[in-house]
């Protein structure tokens, strides 16, 4: 990969999937990639450590399932309109690789789960979230990922009782597509994994290709 002129627009590249799959690893991998080829990276979440942010993971400690489906889907968006405005533009004029883990196809898999309609949830967001130039699907079924919390953050996550709910997710998920959208098998080795969304990267024409954000 050759860097692209330094005053062009930035590239924004979204990773997606359950909780589990990997995502935050994944992210650091490609992002030490990138930097070693000279490319000057931004890593971003969601939800951000913004107040929003922060009231959405007080509220996941005390159980999301405390407030409605409408709110959470609210905070999600409201955390989303700051990040967009204070870090993801700003990073994207700068020129920069946003590297951005979880955004509004998160709002449309999970609180879609939820029962609220995912298509209201897209066209909401898409009014102001700059649309990603890729998105990288971590595909992974719940058993593995829930297993893959468990023993690899040490938590012992009452994800058990989420299965159900994230097999939903999940198959929301699988139900997106069209540009950009990357499914990416996760089931595999980190290393596999990477080398795969390298390779994936490489193949599509991220690099030369005008920046799919249209605002
Ligand atoms: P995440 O930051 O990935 O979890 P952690 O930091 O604990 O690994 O996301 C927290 C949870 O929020 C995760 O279960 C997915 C959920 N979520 C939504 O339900 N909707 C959203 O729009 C977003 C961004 C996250």
């Amino acid at each position: 990969m050759t860097p692209t002129h330094p005053s062009t627009y930035g590239k924004l590249i979204v990773f997606e999937g359950i909780d589990g799959t990997g995502k935050s690893t994944q992210i650091k991998g490609l992002a030490d990639y990138l930097t070693g080829h000279g490319y000057s990276v931004t890593l971003l979440r969601e939800p951000t450590d913004g107040p929003h942010g922060r009231r959405i993971r007080q509220l996941a400690t005390a159980g999301l399932d405390g407030i409605s489906a409408e709110e959470e889907c609210e905070l999600f968006r409201l955390d989303r309109v700051e990040d967009v405005a204070r870090n993801i533009r700003p990073a994207l004029e700068r020129g920069d690789i946003v590297l951005l883990d979880r955004y509004y196809f998160s709002t449309m898999a999970y609180q879609g789960a939820r029962g609220l309609d995912m298509d209201q949830i897209r066209r909401a967001n898409e009014a102001f979230a700059p649309i990603p130039d890729r998105v990288l699907y971590l595909d992974l079924a719940p058993e593995a990922s829930i297993e893959r919390i468990r023993s690899g953050r040490g938590e012992t996550p009452n994800l058990f009782e989420r299965r159900e709910f994230l097999e939903t997710v999940r198959a929301n998920y699988q139900s997106f597509g069209g540009d950009g959208w990357i499914p990416i098998d996760a089931s595999r080795s980190r290393e596999e994994v990477l080398r795969e969304i390298i390779q994936a990267l490489e193949a599509s024409d991220l690099w030369t290709a005008p920046s799919l954000d249209a605002k």
